[in-house]
C-alpha cells in the first residue's frame, strides 16, 4: 500500500514523505533502495501544514549473512514510500541463529513473531524496566520460561517468593496461549526452590561455605567495626589457619580483649542466621542444565539479604570463571535494592553486581536486572545492559534515567513509555529504533496473580519499607519487639489510625558478677535498666548513708514494716523522700520500680541485630551511658558494651488521641 513519496532533506538515517494514503505515527513501511533493495524504515512523528509530513528512520536491511544492516547511501527523492507487510518486518528482525530465540511477543498490533537472541542476552545482560504492577515479573517469566525450554541454567533471585509458582501451567489463558501457538505448561521439573525452610516448607535450604578469606568475612559483618574491635578481628585471622566462623569464636573466646564481646555478639549473630555452613550447597547442584534455582528470600532481612546475594553470586562467579559450572543466567528481582544507584548508597552485593555486568559476558554469566526504580539502579549495571523491556513508567526522574541511559530512546519516547498499556513493552536490542511488542501471555502461572489477600498485604507493606530504606539506608544494631507493626494492626480489635516507630537509644552492658557472665539492657532517656521490658531504676548506694542501707536491708528482708515498728523514722522519711520507699496500704515497703538484688536476676536475653528499619523517630539519648556505666561499676564488673536502639511502638487507635 502506497503511503507517499519521499521528499526534502534526507540523510541515511531519516527522511521524510509526503502523506498521501494512510500513515501513523511508528508505523513501518518500505523503501525501495537500488543497492540494497527494500529498507526497513519507521515513521516516529507526523506534522501537519498545508501538507501533511511524515518523519522517519531508517531501521535497515539483512544482508546474505542474515545480519540487519544500515544503509550506506541516502534514498532518492520521490521513491515511493510503502506500509511494510508483515512477511518483509518478519524476515528483517528474525535472528540469523534460531536456535536460540527466545519468543516473547509479536509486534504491537501485527502477525509478527519477536525472538531476542539468547546468545546475546548471556553476554550482553538485559534489564526489564516499569513502574510497579506495570508487568515486569509477568515479561521475565516469559523470558525464563524460554531459558528454561532451551535447557539453559538459570537463577533467579526472588526478594518476594513469587517465582516458584511457574511449576503449574496457567490453565486459565488456554485458548490466548493457543493463538501465539503454544499451551499451559508448568515447569516443575525444572524449578527447585532454596530458601529458609522454617519460613516456608518444602524449601531446599540454601547454604553459603563458612570457608572465607579475611576480605570476605570483613565484607560479610553486618555492621561497622571500631578501631579496636577491627585489631581483634585482624589478630584472629592472623593466627588462623582455616577463617570459619567456629574457629573464629573459639580463638576470640580465648582472648583478653574487652573488644572482643562486641565482635563475638556480631559473629555469633552471622552464626545463628544458619546460612553459612561446612557443608554448603553445591555450586553445580544449583547451577545445572535444565535446571531453575529460585533463591526465595522472602521474609529475610534486607541486609541478610545482601549478605546472602553477594556471598553466592560471587561463589558462582568463581566457579564459572573456572569453568567448573555451564554458562547461565541470572535474574535479579528488585535490583536496585541491590545494586543501587551510588548516591543511594553501596550494599553489601553491589560490588560483585557492577563485575558480573561488566566482566561477566567474558564469561558466559548473562544478567537480567528488574527494577521499578530505574532511577535507583547503578547507572553503571544499566549501562551494561544492551537489551531492554521498558514497560509502562511514569515516574519523570525514572523516565530521564531510561532515555539518559538507551539508546534510540529519547525525550520524545518518553510520553510514550508513558501512555504503554499493560502488556505492551517497549523493546530495544533487537533492531536500531525500539520497537513495540505485545508480550505473550505466560504457559507457566504468574505469581503477582495468585497471592493471597494477607501476602498481598504482606508484599506490599515489604516493598513499601524497602522503598523507603533508600532515604535511612543505615544499618543499626536494633532490639525488635517480637511483634512486628502489621502484627499490631492485624490483632488489634479498634481500628488503627497509625503506628509510629520510634528508635530509643540503649546500651547493652557485658557485666560479670563473682559467678558468671550476664548482659544489662539500659535504656539512655531515663537511664532505666530494661528487665522483660519493664523499667527498673539502680539506686546509687554511695548517696546512702550507714542507717539507710541497714534499712533497706531490713526491708529486702522482711518485705513490709508497719509505721509503729519503724524504730528510726528519721531513716525511714529519708529514703521515702528518695523515692527508695513507698508508704501504701498501711505498710512500708521497697520501691518495686528499683532493683534492690542481684543484678544478674534482671539480666537480658535480647538479642541485637543489624538491620535498616523505616522509623518515624530516632530519640536523642538525654542520659550519658558513661554514667550508667559509673553507677554499674559498683555492683558489678563491666567488661564490654554495645550501644543499640530500641524499638518501640507508639499506636494511635482512629478517634483518639492515643
Ligand atoms: N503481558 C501481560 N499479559 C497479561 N497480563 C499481564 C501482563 N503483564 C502483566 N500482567 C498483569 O499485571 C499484573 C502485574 O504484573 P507484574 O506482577 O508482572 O507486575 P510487576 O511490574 O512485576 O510489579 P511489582 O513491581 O509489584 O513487582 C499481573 O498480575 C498480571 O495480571
Ligand atoms: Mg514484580
Amino acid at each position: 500500500m502506497l503511503l507517499g513519496k519521499i521528499a526534502g532533506k534526507m540523510t541515511t538515517t531519516d527522511f521524510s514523505f509526503v502523506v498521501e494514503g494512510k500513515a501513523s505515527k511508528f508505523l513501518y513501511c518500505q523503501v525501495f533502495h537500488p543497492e540494497y533493495q527494500y529498507v526497513l524504515c519507521q515513521v516516529i512523528e507526523i506534522e501537519r501544514d498545508e501538507q501533511t509530513i511524515a518523519r522517519c528512520v531508517v531501521i535497515g536491511y539483512k544482508d546474505e549473512h542474515g545480519k540487519i544492516r544500515s544503509i550506506r547511501t541516502p534514498f532518492e527523492t520521490g521513491q515511493e514510500v510503502l506500509r511494510a507487510e508483515d512477511a518483509f518486518i518478519q524476515d528483517v528482525i528474525s535472528l540469523s541463529d534460531p536456535k536460540y530465540g527466545a519468543f516473547i511477543g509479536k509486534v504491537e498490533g501485527r502477525d509478527i513473531d519477536v525472538f531476542l537472541d539468547l546468545n546475546n542476552l548471556l553476554s550482553k545482560h538485559i534489564v526489564i524496566l516499569a513502574k510497579t504492577g506495570s508487568g515486569k515479573s509477568y515479561a521475565s517469566g516469559v523470558l525464563v520460561e524460554e531459558i528454561m525450554g532451551k535447557r539453559i541454567p538459570i537463577l533467579i533471585i526472588d526478594p518476594h517468593g513469587e517465582y516458584h509458582i511457574m511449576g503449574r501451567p496457567n490453565i486459565g489463558e488456554k485458548d490466548n496461549l493457543a493463538r501465539f501457538g503454544l499451551s499451559p505448561k508448568g515447569f516443575h521439573d525444572h524449578i527447585m526452590e532454596f530458601g529458609d525452610p522454617s519460613v516456608k516448607q518444602g524449601v531446599k535450604p540454601l547454604r553459603l561455605a563458612e570457608n572465607m578469606s579475611s576480605q570476605e568475612l570483613m565484607h560479610v559483618i553486618p555492621s561497622k567495626l571500631s578501631p579496636a574491635q577491627m585489631n581483634v578481628v585482624f589478630s584472629a585471622m592472623k593466627n588462623l589457619d582455616k577463617l570459619t566462623l567456629d574457629s573464629l569464636l573459639f580463638y576470640l573466646e580465648q582472648e583478653e580483649n574487652n573488644a572482643k564481646y562486641s565482635v563475638i555478639n556480631i559473629i555469633d549473630y552471622l552464626q545463628s542466621l544458619g546460612i553459612f555452613s561446612q557443608n554448603p550447597t553445591p555450586y553445580d547442584e544449583l547451577i545445572t542444565p535444565g535446571r531453575c534455582s529460585i533463591i526465595n528470600l522472602k521474609g529475610v532481612d534486607p541486609q541478610i539479604q545482601e549478605i546472602m546475594v553477594y556471598k553466592l553470586l560471587s561463589g558462582l562467579f568463581d566457579q564459572r570463571k573456572k569453568e567448573r559450572i555451564p554458562p547461565f543466567f541470572v535474574v535479579i528481582e528488585e535490583a536496585h535494592i541491590f545494586c543501587p544507584e551510588r548516591s543511594f548508597g553501596e550494599t553489601k552485593a553491589s560490588k560483585i553486581l557492577r563485575t558480573i555486568a561488566s566482566e561477566g559476558r567474558k564469561f558466559g554469566m548473562g544478567l537480567c536486572v528488574i527494577s521499578q526504580r530505574p532511577a535507583r539502579i547503578d547507572k553503571s549495571v544499566l549501562s551494561q545492559c544492551s537489551t531492554q523491556i521498558i514497560l509502562k513508567v511514569t515516574n519523570p526522574n525514572d523516565l530521564k534515567a531510561i532515555s539518559n541511559s538507551v539508546e534510540g530512546i529519547n525525550a520524545e519516547s518518553e510520553k510514550e513509555i508513558r501512555n504503554l498499556p499493560i502488556g505492551t513493552a517497549m523493546v530495544t536490542g533487537i533492531v536500531d529504533v525500539p520497537l513495540f511488542v505485545s508480550i505473550r501471555p505466560r504457559m507457566s502461572m504468574h505469581g503477582g496473580s495468585s497471592v493471597d489477600m494477607l501476602e498481598d498485604l504482606e508484599q506490599e507493606e515489604s516493598f513499601m519499607e524497602k522503598k523507603e530504606e533508600f532515604g535511612e539506608k543505615e544499618i543499626l544494631p536494633l532490639i525488635k519487639p517480637k511483634v512486628s507493626k502489621k502484627d499490631l494492626m492485624l490483632m488489634s480489635d479498634k481500628p488503627i489510625r497509625t503506628i509510629i516507630t520510634n528508635l530509643v537509644p540503649s546500651t547493652m552492658f557485658m557485666c560479670r558478677n563473682k559467678q558468671e557472665e550476664f548482659r544489662l539492657l539500659f535504656e539512655l532517656m531515663e537511664g532505666s535498666l530494661l528487665f522483660k521490658d519493664i523499667p527498673y531504676r539502680v539506686p546509687d548506694i554511695d548517696t546512702l548513708g550507714k542507717q539507710e542501707l541497714g534499712l533497706i536491708k531490713e526491708l529486702f528482708r522482711v518485705k513490709h514494716i508497719l509505721p509503729n515498728d519503724v524504730k528510726e523514722k528519721k531513716v525511714m522519711k529519708a529514703l521515702e523522700e528518695k523515692d527508695l520507699v513507698i508508704f501504701e496500704k498501711g505498710v512500708y515497703s521497697l520501691n518495686p520500680d528499683f532493683v534492690f538484688a542481684d543484678l544478674a536476676l534482671k539480666r537480658s536475653y535480647k538479642e541485637i541485630i543489624y538491620a535498616s528499619i523505616d522509623y518515624d523517630k530516632r530519640l536523642a539519648p538525654k542520659i550519658k551511658k558513661e554514667e550508667v556505666e559509673r553507677l554499674l561499676k559498683k555492683y558489678v564488673q563491666v567488661n564490654d558494651s554495645q550501644d543499640c536502639f530500641m524499638v518501640k511502638y507508639d499506636i494511635f487507635y482512629e478517634g483518639k488521641k492515643k
